[in-house]
């Protein structure tokens, strides 16, 4: 398995692309003084907010506060995760990602499994075209076409999911450039205890499952019901869905069917429904409802979750009414309660027993399909009905076993707003004072409302300190790190972001060219990281070099000095106590003898 991405090739990454190039080419801009700006591209707005430096090689909206390197800007703009950014800026300036192994970085074990990988994503593209190619080619395709006709699928609509046909007997082994053993690796082959092999998907209608990036990293395979005798009747055999194992490239837990065509298709996601099946996921876009996917038949795992919220922060899981639909429901939502944050809304809608997505689109169109969607229930109200199943009745008792019910999963949430909503809505289920609850529960009410992502931390007008102006001087001009003489210790001053400003420093005195974007990045995902992206913002007054230099060895001489002050007062006040070891007291000295003589030492 390949390991992280190495620290310093995303340093050389970040320094080597240029941000107004990846931006421009998605979101024309138009330079404006020492920037480049635009209309932004993450909120509605009729004049630009949107910031481009190219010096800091970081991107800012002052309307919505989005802003970061490269990578933070194809994440959020092309909904690509953290590595496939980066692959995609890799790719751009025509160089390899180097990964790294248990710490130490093998350039050569590393060529080796990319490569290996690299074939076996080959290898499944291999397989898709040959199923597609025989959905239109082998004289027995019809049944397969015919199939699909019925179920009311158009051609195009086929060929945006890249429906194949996978026919009886063994053909993938002739039909692709793998070796049996990349076969097997794939799923595609299973060889049996005597060593022979077989297809996994043989007289099928083939649903290729595509990454986020549109390459394909397994297959559901539909078995097709027999309507003559022409079939090969010892082939239609076996689970209605056969599905791809889990491989190297393929993880069921992780991977939604229908993601990446949703993303392909809209360029804005609204919303995110969740579905069962892969025929749900196409049925509904057959009826224009391109924002359906499909958790490959397993329970949704809260990689799902975070996944689906990075794209959308409105998520509807659609079930079928009956029980396994419940059960299934049920699922989604404990996956869902510890990871939920902030702005995002989880609903569910249940659809009429006996009936699925399919089925009801198809009968009632999209328009009503989706009034339905409008009307799912909320996550409260789902979350306490469920809990309320058979205790019914309004007494203590009934309200003491819903609190017990709602305990575990209340306490598993980590975020504080969304759980003080939960228990606001409990404590009207069961007459109880909210404060009660929350002491019940061990958790502190939040007068955050949950409609709005509040990081405390991040959205507070931040009070100027000497700190921050060092911080946000090196942040506006790296270069400055050299500035600062190394005997001017910093570690022993106490004051909050000390850390945060020696860190910084250490980093640019082994790197001393990074850009502002490439140094943000080491902070990419913390608190730390929002506060120093709010402090990258900054612009100074005076923009030439020896201003922004003084006033940076300015806040850290003036750092040094409060700390000495402060450091004196406090040895001072020992002495008059008479309190002084002998080395404090040659520390006083000399502290004393640095600033001015004016108060003599008493003894
Ligand atoms: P369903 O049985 O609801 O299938 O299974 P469906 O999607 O409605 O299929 P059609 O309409 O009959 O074609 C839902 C999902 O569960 C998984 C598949 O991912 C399927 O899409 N499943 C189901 C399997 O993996 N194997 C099975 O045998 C059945
Ligand atoms: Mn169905």
């Amino acid at each position: 398995m390949a390991g992280r991405i190495a620290r310093s090739f995303i340093d050389d990454l970040v320094s080597r692309v240029d941000i107004v190039e990846v931006i421009d080419a998605r979101v024309p801009l138009k330079k404006a003084g020492r920037e480049y700006e635009a209309c932004c591209p993450f909120h509605n707005e009729k004049t630009p907010s949107f910031k481009v430096n190219q010096q800091k090689q970081f991107y800012h909206c002052f309307g919505c506060k989005a802003g970061g390197s490269a990578i933070t800007f194809l994440m959020e703009y092309d909904h690509l995760e953290f590595v496939e950014a980066i692959e995609e800026l890799a790719k751009h300036i025509g160089v390899e990602v180097e990964y790294e192994e248990g710490g130490r970085f093998d350039p050569e074990q590393q060529r080796l499994q990319k490569e290996a990988k690299t074939n076996l994503y080959d290898l499944l593209g291999q397989c898709d075209r040959f199923y597609r190619q025989q959905l239109r080619q082998h004289p027995k395709a019809s049944i397969a076409v015919d199939y699909l006709k019925e179920r009311g699928l158009s051609g195009e609509v086929a060929a945006r999911y890249n429906i194949g046909y996978a026919p009886a007997g063994n053909n993938i082994e002739g039909a692709s450039q793998g070796s049996a053993d990349q076969l097997v690796t794939t799923g595609m082959l299973i060889r049996k205890d005597n060593g022979e092999t077989y297809d996994r998907f043989r007289q099928r209608i083939m649903f290729p499952i595509r990454d986020s990036r549109g390459r394909v990293i397994g297959f559901g395979g539909r078995i097709i019901p027999e309507t003559n005798s022409e079939n090969d009747a010892s082939d239609v055999k076996g689970p209605k869905y056969l599905n791809s194992p889990e491989t190297p490239l393929f993880h069921k837990g992780q991977e939604l069917y229908g993601l990446y065509e949703t993303r392909q298709a809209l360029r804005d996601i609204p919303r995110l429904l969740v579905v069962e099946g892969y025929m749900d996921v196409i049925a509904l876009a057959q009826q224009g409802i391109l924002y359906a996917v499909a958790s490959l038949g397993t329970a949704c795992t809260p990689e799902h979750v975070q996944k689906l919220f990075r794209l959308t922060s409105d998520v509807v899981f659609c079930f079928d009414g009956d029980r396994a639909g419940h059960e299934a429901a049920w699922r989604a939502l404990e996956n869902t309660l510890p990871v939920l944050q902030g702005a995002q809304q989880i609903r569910f809608l249940f659809l009429p027993d006996g009936e699925d997505p399919d089925s009801m689109v198809r009968k009632v169109g999209k328009q009503a399909f989706e009034q339905q969607i409008e009307q799912a229930q909320s996550l409260s109200q789902y979350f306490f009905d469920h809990l309320r199943e058979g205790i019914g009745r309004h007494d203590l008792e009934a309200h003491r076993s819903l609190i017990d019910r709602a305990k575990p999963y209340l306490q598993k949430m980590s975020d504080a707003a969304y759980k003080s909503l939960l228990i606001k809505d409990l404590a009207s289920y069961t007459q109880r004072d909210e404060r009660d609850l929350h002491g019940l529960l061990g958790s502190r009410p939040s007068t955050h409302a949950p409609t709005v992502r509040i990081n405390p931390n991040t959205n507070q007008q931040l009070p100027p300190s000497l700190v921050r102006t060092a911080l946000r001087c090196l942040l506006f001009h790296p270069p400055l790190a050299t500035s600062l003489d190394e005997s001017k210790s910093l570690s022993q001053i106490d004051q909050p972001g000390i850390g945060l400003l020696l860190d910084l420093l250490e980093i640019l005195k082994m790197n001393p060219t990074l850009t502002t974007a490439a140094l943000l990045e080491r902070w990419r995902g913390t608190i730390e990281g929002q506060h120093l992206a709010k402090l990258a913002t900054w612009q100074p007054t005076l923009n030439d070099p020896e201003s922004l230099q003084q006033e940076f060895l300015g806040a850290i001489e003036r750092l040094q000095a409060q700390h000495l002050s402060a450091r004196t007062d406090t040895l001072l006040a020992k002495a008059n106590q008479g309190f002084l070891s002998p080395e404090e007291k040659t520390e006083l000295q000399t502290l004393l003898s640095r600033t001015s003589a004016k108060n003599p030492v008493q003894t």
